[in-house]
C-alpha cells in the first residue's frame, strides 16, 4: 500500500522509547504520527486535513495526561468519533472505557495485541463511516423525492383552485424571504430565529407549497363560484384545512417527522389567527405553529395584491396596511414587522413571478 491511501494511526506517548516501540510495530502497515503529549497531539489534530483512523493514547504523560486529552477530543465535533485506544500501565482499564476509550492496551504492550486491536478498530470504524454515508445519500434520496412530490401537489392544486399563476411559488418566496429576514445577520427578532434554526426552515419554505392542498376536495361549484361565497358555502370552503390536514397525514406518514409535522401545521393552521378568531380550531397565539403564522402573512399578501375572479388587486402599499392593521389581531405581531422592513422585497417578488 502506498503512503497516501494506506490509514493513520496517532501515537501519543511521553516516553521516547513507547513511541518508538508503537511505530515499530505499526509503520509497516500504516503511516504513523507521533505527539509526546496532549496538547501536541491536539494540535496536530486540529491541524491535519486528512484525521487518523485510530488513536492510541497514553494515560499518565506530563503535559496533559490521557483523560484530559480524551475529553477535549470528545468535545470536539470533528473529532470525536475518531476511536481512541488507551495505553495503560495502570489498573485503569475501566475508567478507560468509561471515559469513552473503545478499547485498550496494557503496557508493555504485545506486537501482535497492538496490531489485533488497531486493526479491529479500523475495521470498525470503516464499516461505522460506510453506513454513515449510506444513510445521508439514503436520505438526501427521500428528501429529493418528497421535493418533487410536494411540488407536483402543489402544482395540481394550483391548476385546479385557477388561483393566479405562480401563488404557490410566490407564497414561497415571500415565506423564504421572511424567514431570512428572521435568521439574517443582523436580526432584530433572535427569539424566532432560533425557533427557526430548530425547525429547519428549508422544509418549512417547501411545505408551503400545500397550503391549501385540502381544496382538492372542494366541490368546484364553490372552489370555482365566480364571485363571493354564501355563508353555507363558506363553511364548506372552511373545510380545506381539515381535510387539508388527513391529505397530508395520509401522503406523508411514512415519511420523515419534520416533513410531515410542518405539511400539516401549515395546511391545517394558515387559517387560524392570532386573536383566535380564525379556523379550523380558533387557537390564538403562539399556539398556532410558527410555520403556519408565516404561510398566513405570505398567503393573505399575495391574495391581496392579485386581482381574484370575485376582487380588483389591492396595491402593494394597500396590502402592507392592511396586514400591519392585523397585526396581533389577525397576524403575529412579529411577523407583520418583518414584512413591513422587508415591504419592497415582497413587491419585487409579486412582479418578478406575476
Ligand atoms: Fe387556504
Ligand atoms: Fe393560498
Amino acid at each position: 500500500m502506498d503512503n497516501t491511501t494506506r490509514p493513520s494511526v496517532l501515537v501519543v506517548d511521553d516516553e521516547e522509547i513507547n513511541v518508538m516501540l508503537l511505530e515499530g510495530i505499526l509503520e509497516d502497515e500504516y503511516t504513523v504520527i507521533t505527539a509526546n503529549d496532549g496538547t501536541e497531539a491536539l494540535d496536530i489534530l486540529w491541524h491535519s486535513k486528512v484525521l487518523p483512523k485510530v488513536i492510541l493514547l497514553d494515560v499518565q504523560m506530563r503535559k496533559m495526561g490521557g483523560f484530559e486529552t480524551l475529553k477535549n477530543i470528545k468535545a470536539d465535533d470533528s473529532l470525536k468519533r475518531i476511536p481512541v485506544i488507551f495505553i495503560t500501565a495502570d489498573k485503569e482499564e475501566s475508567k478507560a472505557l468509561a471515559a469513552g476509550a473503545v478499547d485498550y492496551i496494557s503496557k508493555p504492550p504485545n506486537p501482535d495485541v497492538v496490531r489485533l486491536r488497531v486493526k479491529n478498530q479500523i475495521e470498525l470504524k470503516n464499516y461505522s463511516d460506510h453506513l454513515e454515508e449510506l444513510v445521508l445519500e439514503k436520505t438526501a434520496e427521500i428528501m429529493g423525492s418528497m421535493d418533487v412530490m410536494l411540488q407536483a401537489m402543489a402544482n395540481i392544486i394550483e391548476y385546479r383552485n385557477l388561483e393566479s399563476g405562480s401563488h404557490v411559488k410566490r407564497v414561497q418566496l415571500y415565506s423564504e424571504a421572511l424567514i431570512d429576514q428572521i435568521m439574517g445577520r443582523s436580526s432584530k427578532y433572535v427569539e424566532y430565529a432560533y425557533q427557526l434554526e430548530i425547525l429547519d426552515p428549508d422544509i418549512i419554505i417547501k411545505s408551503v407549497a400545500l397550503h391549501d392542498v385540502g381544496k382538492i376536495g372542494i366541490p368546484d361549484k364553490i372552489l370555482l363560484k365566480p364571485g363571493k361565497l354564501d355563508p353555507d358555502e363558506f363553511e364548506i370552503m372552511k373545510t380545506h384545512t381539515t381535510l387539508g390536514k388527513k391529505i397530508v397525514e395520509s401522503m406523508l406518514r411514512n415519511h420523515d417527522g419534520i416533513y410531515l409535522q410542518h405539511c400539516r401545521d401549515i395546511a391545517y393552521c394558515h387559517h387560524e389567527r392570532f386573536d383566535g378568531k380564525g379556523y379550523p380550531c380558533g387557537v390564538s397565539g403562539y399556539d398556532i405553529p410558527l410555520a403556519a403564522r408565516i404561510a398566513s402573512v405570505a398567503d393573505v399578501y399575495d391574495a391581496l395584491v392579485c386581482a381574484r375572479v370575485y376582487k380588483a388587486a389591492f396595491s402593494y402599499e394597500d396590502a402592507i396596511k392592511i396586514i400591519t392593521d392585523g397585526s396581533g389581531s389577525q397576524f403575529d405581531p412579529v411577523l407583520t414587522k418583518v414584512l413591513f422592513d422587508i415591504q419592497d422585497e415582497f413587491m419585487a417578488i409579486s412582479e418578478a413571478y406575476k
